[in-house]
């Protein structure tokens, strides 16, 4: 049996009660989302409130910030035609702390760079909240960059690196994590509670992991049961999945490693 300390992606948040974040939607007559972003944790709730005219709040990738996502969000055309107390709103839940993009569909809106962002990553990344407004408004609206006014090219998707962290918790002990993050990955979060996750490995014969994921944080401890067979647990990257990690490091970064 062997046990190590893995440092994850994804870390939630101790101690932390849901919010509802409210967005005014065209205020004021303007074209635009305020805020122009929040940020967000998973059940956290996004409360869009629509003023007059005719806007929507549509869920669109980086790329194409005019365009509807195909697996989006989308409240629909809300045509208000009066200010007063009770205005209508929709609601997003927010399920992870990856960034999601946000336009008016309304014809010309977008184009105007009329976008909201939950967790966009920060300046001077190029895939900022300014460059994704940059980029509706270069494209006009029609998703399209061949009819971009200016000489704007689309930035690049998301690079995913191997980062490593040192993290002092409650206690005033240290550890050091590697993982793979991209650019406005949350810093990795200590545990309240530190608990031990256990892993069989190739249980009934089965080419597996059970469970294959879990939700840990930093200090937290995974013990890997190996079952009949040869089986190893080795750390990799997110790009190179059956390359141990030593292997494929351009930053001279180990990882963890069983042996067979
Ligand atoms: C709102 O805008 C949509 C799309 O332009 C349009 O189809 C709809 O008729 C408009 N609704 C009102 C009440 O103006
Ligand atoms: C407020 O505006 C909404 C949306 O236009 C409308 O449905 C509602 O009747 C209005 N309420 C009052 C009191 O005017
Ligand atoms: C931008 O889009 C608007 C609305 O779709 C259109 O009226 C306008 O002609 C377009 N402008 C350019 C420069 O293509
Ligand atoms: C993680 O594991 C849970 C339960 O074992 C499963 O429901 C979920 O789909 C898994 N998630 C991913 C991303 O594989
Ligand atoms: C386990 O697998 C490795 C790699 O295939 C091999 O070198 C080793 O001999 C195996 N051990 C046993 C006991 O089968």
């Amino acid at each position: 049996m062997y046990a190590f300390t893995l440092g994850l992606l994804l870390v939630t948040v101790p101690g932390v009660l849901s919010a509802t974040y409210d967005v005014a939607v065209g205020a004021g007559g303007n074209l635009a989302f305020d805020p122009q972003y929040v940020t967000a944790y998973p059940g956290d709730v996004v409360n869009f409130v629509f003023h007059p005219k005719n806007h929507t709040a549509t869920q669109s990738s980086f790329n194409q910030p005019c365009v509807p996502l195909a697996e989006g969000f989308n409240s629909g055309f809300i045509p208000v035609a009066t200010e007063n107390d009770s205005l209508p709103n929709y609601h997003f839940h927010v399920m992870d702390t990856n960034p999601v993009w946000v336009f008016c569909q309304q014809t010309g809106h977008c184009g105007k760079g009329m976008v909201f962002a939950v967790n966009p990553p920060a300046d001077p990344s190029p895939n900022s909240l300014k460059a994704f407004q940059e980029l509706a408004i270069a494209t006009n609206g029609t998703g399209s960059s061949s009819s971009a006014a200016g000489t704007y090219t689309t930035p690049p998707a998301p690079e995913w690196q191997t980062a490593t962290a040192t993290v002092t918790g409650a206690s005033g002990s240290v550890w050091t994590t590697t993982y793979t993050s991209y650019d406005g990955t949350p810093s990795p979060t200590p545990a309240a509670e530190p608990i031990d996750h256990k892993i069989i490995v190739g249980g009934d014969g089965k080419l597996e992991y059970s469970p294959a994921n879990i939700s840990a944080a930093i200090g937290d401890t995974v013990t890997f049961e190996f079952r009949p067979k040869n089986h190893t647990v080795t750390q990799s990257s997110f790009l190179n999945p059956c390359k141990a990690l030593a292997s494929t490091s351009t930053t001279g970064q180990v990882g963890f490693k069983s042996g067979l």
